[in-house]
C-alpha cells in the first residue's frame, strides 16, 4: 500500500495542470488513489478498533504507542482543534510515510557521493576518530563536534533533496508573496532541487563539495532559503529534528566503523547517479558497496549484551520509556 502511496504522491497528474480535463482521469491515477484510499481506510479502521478494544479491556490503561496517544487526543474535549477519526488516520499515515522513506534515501545519496570521491572519507573519519579517540562508537552528544559530518549531510540535502518539490501548497485566498500575486486556489511548488543547483547562488553547483558549508551559518530549519530540504514555516517537516538525529548517527557510525568501496571491477565513473521521481527521490538503481571493519575488534562486540535464550538468540527488552534526547 505504501509503495502505491509513494508512487501516486509523486506522479504528474495531467488533470492537475489542465483542470478542465481533470474529470476524464486520462492516466487513471485518480481511480487508483480512490481504490488505495478505500484499502488504507479498512486497514486503519482495523488498527484503531484493535487499539480501542485493548483500551477498554485493560484496567488503568496507559498509552503505549502513537495510535494510543492519538486516540487519547481525539477524546480530549478541550482541544482547540478537535481531532476526529479521519484526522487520526491522516496523522498515522503522515508519520509512517514520512518516517520510513526519507532518511534511508538521504543516507544512500550521501554514501554514493562519498564513494565517488574517496578522499572525502578521510576528512570525515579523521574528525570522527578525533572525537571518539577510536575507543567507542559515535554518540548523540558528539554531534556538535562534527562539523564536517554535518557539512556532508547538508551538501547531500542540497544536491539530492529527498522532496525535490517540497509538498504542494495551496493559496486559500488571494495574496501577494515577495511581489508576486497569487490568486486563490493557486498551487505552489517550491523547487528545492533547482534552488540547490542555481549557479547564481553557488559556485560549481554540480559538484559535491561539503566544504562549502563549513564555517557558514546555514541551517536546515527553514530560515535559509538556499537550503530547504524540510520546507519552511508552519507546514515544514515536523519530523526534522528526529531525522537529523537519525541521519547523523547512522552516517557517522557507518563511516567511522567501516571502510567502504565499490564492488571489485567497478570504477567511480560507472556509479550511476540517476534519480527516480516520487514522493521521495531515491536512486534509480540501489547502491551496492563493500564494507570492512576499520576499528579495534572489541568495539564490534555488543556492549551491555542482552541475555541469550536457550536457542542462543539475544533476548531484547524494549525500554519502558524513550530516553529524553536533546533538541539539536
Ligand atoms: C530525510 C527525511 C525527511 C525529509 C527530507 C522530509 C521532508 C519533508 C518536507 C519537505 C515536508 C513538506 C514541507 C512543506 O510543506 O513545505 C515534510 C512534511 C512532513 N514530514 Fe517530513 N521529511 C523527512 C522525514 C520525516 C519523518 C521521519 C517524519 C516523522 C516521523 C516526518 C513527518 C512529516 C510530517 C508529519 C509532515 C507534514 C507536516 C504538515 O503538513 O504539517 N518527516 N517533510
Amino acid at each position: 500500500m505504501f509503495d502505491e502511496y509513494f508512487l501516486l504522491s509523486g506522479v504528474l497528474n495531467i488533470g492537475d495542470w489542465i483542470p478542465w480535463i481533470d474529470f476524464l482521469d486520462l492516466q487513471g491515477y485518480v481511480k487508483r488513489m480512490k481504490a488505495l484510499c478505500k484499502k488504507s481506510d479498512r486497514f486503519y479502521d482495523h488498527v484503531l478498533d484493535e487499539h480501542r478494544f485493548n483500551r477498554e479491556a485493560e484496567k488503568d490503561f496507559a498509552a503505549k504507542d502513537m495510535v494510543d496517544l492519538l486516540l487519547q487526543l481525539a477524546d480530549d474535549p478541550n482541544l482547540e482543534v478537535k481531532l476526529n477519526n479521519d484526522g487520526v488516520k491522516g496523522l498515522i499515515q503522515d508519520l509512517i510515510t514520512g518516517g520510513s522513506d526519507g532518511t534511508p534515501t538521504a543516507i544512500e545519496w550521501a554514501m554514493s557521493e562519498l564513494l565517488k570521491q574517496p578522499n572525502l572519507f578521510k576528512n570525515a573519519t579523521e574528525e570522527l576518530d578525533r572525537v571518539t579517540s577510536r575507543e567507542r562508537w559515535v554518540k548523540e552528544k558528539d554531534f556538535p563536534q562534527l562539523p564536517y559530518l554535518d557539512a556532508i549531510l547538508k551538501e547531500t540535502m542540497r544536491l539530492h533533496p529527498v522532496a525535490v518539490m517540497l509538498a504542494r501548497h495551496l493559496a486559500l485566498e488571494d495574496c501577494n508573496v515577495a511581489g508576486y500575486d497569487l490568486r486563490k486556489g493557486t498551487r505552489v511548488f517550491i523547487n528545492t532541487w533547482g534552488i540547490g543547483r542555481d549557479p547564481m547562488l553557488l559556485n560549481a553547483p554540480e559538484k559535491f563539495q561539503p566544504e562549502r558549508f563549513l564555517g557558514k551559518e546555514i541551517r536546515v530549519k527553514g530560515q535559509n532559503f538556499e537550503l530547504l530540504p524540510f520546507g519552511s514555516g508552519r507546514r515544514m517537516c515536523s519530523g526534522y529534528s528526529l531525522v537529523l538525529k537519525m541521519m547523523r548517527s547512522s552516517l557517522a557510525n557507518m563511516l567511522y566503523g567501516f571502510n567502504w568501496k565499490l564492488p571489485d571491477g567497478m570504477k567511480m565513473e560507472d556509479l550511476s547517479m540517476e534519480e527516480t521521481y516520487g514522493l521521495a527521490t531515491p536512486r534509480k538503481f540501489p547502491l551496492v558497496a563493500l564494507s570492512e571493519p576499520r576499528l579495534p575488534v572489541h568495539l564490534y562486540h555488543l556492549q551491555n549484551q542482552p541475555p541469550m535464550n536457550r536457542l542462543g538468540r539475544f533476548v531484547t527488552r524494549l525500554p519502558s520509556r524513550l530516553s529524553e534526547g536533546s533538541d539539536p
